[in-house]
């Protein structure tokens, strides 16, 4: 079997171009929605990210404010910052873009993000919402990767889904979306023995490890569907996932390339967020 690639570009420009109709009708209601993405410190991996934020919002219709701050700032100023954005009614999603500086408290910087402008989903009121299968605003990465999962046409329920790696950001709450869509599911992590044959298992493998090409074939079910999430630089400079892209391609059903799979489609996630943090606004002002 020859995987289905799982196209995560051309899906997110799909995703970008509803958003801008909702845009539109936000924008005919005089509602012009604002994401603000912070960023601290020059790592250029966040630059690059952060640069594809803009390009995203712009594409949908969204006014992006990218703040920069220095990487000395206190925590003390980025709190600040997040109170008087939390505060301004023309700022409908906050992103604090990770890392942070180390004498920076991440938790208490992202804690500090008012829920409904959470577009991470990283708040707790928001990720115990995801808990509770009420899903408000949820992580981007995964919900990115269960769009492309259904509109891939993968079915899900009474599948075995079996996800590589823990993270509050991609593993755990990626645990919760497939079980909300009736996924039976696996969490395997550093310390779970055999996980090779656990993977094995799995109708919907998500990969979210960073270790560049990790999963190999044989630890992958012919005609699973492999949802690779991550970004690992090389020492040629690179770029490849945690799947052994080619000689899992030949066996798999689906699968996402890297780049071009799950990161396009995280960054419209975003997008898709601060429109639906927008439109919640309309209802509560
Ligand atoms: N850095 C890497 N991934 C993420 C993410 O999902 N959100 C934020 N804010 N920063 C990140």
């Amino acid at each position: 079997m020859t995987a289905t690639v799982i196209d995560g570009a051309a899906m997110a420009r799909q995703l970008l171009a509803e958003l801008g109709a909702r845009v539109e009708a936000l924008r005919a209601r005089g509602c012009q929605p604002g994401l603000a993405v912070v960023l601290v410190g020059d790592n250029p991996a966040s630059a690059v990210y952060v640069r594809s934020k803009q390009r995203a919002c712009d594409a949908a219709g969204l006014r992006g404010d990218n703040i920069s701050l220095p990487a000395e700032v206190s925590q003390a100023d980025v709190l600040a910052l997040i109170d008087h954005l939390n505060a301004d009614p023309t700022v409908h999603g906050i992103l604090v873009q990770l890392p942070l500086p180390d004498h920076i408290d991440a938790a208490a910087v992202l804690q500090h993000i008012a829920f409904a402008k959470d577009v991470d989903g990283f708040n707790w009121r928001n990720l115990g919402a995801l808990v509770d299968g009420h899903p408000a605003l949820a992580p981007c990465t995964p919900s990115g990767s269960m769009l492309l999962l259904e509109r891939s046409g993968v079915p899900i329920a009474g599948k075995r889904a079996v996800v590589l790696g823990r993270s509050s950001i991609v593993g755990k709450p990626a645990a919760l979306m497939l079980l909300e869509r009736h996924a039976t599911v696996t969490i395997c992590h550093s310390r779970t023995p055999d996980l090779a044959a656990l993977a094995k298992e799995a109708d919907i493998l998500i990969c979210a490890v960073g270790r560049p090409r990790m999963v190999t074939a044989d630890m992958v079910k012919p005609g699973a569907a492999v949802i690779d999430v991550g970004i690992n630089r090389l020492p040629d400079g690179k770029l490849c996932g945690d799947v052994d892209y080619d000689a899992v391609a030949a066996i798999a059903g689906w699968i996402t390339p890297v780049p071009g799979g799950v990161g396009p489609m995280t960054v419209a996630v975003v997008v898709s967020n601060a429109v639906a943090a927008a439109e919640k606004s309309l209802l509560t002002a």
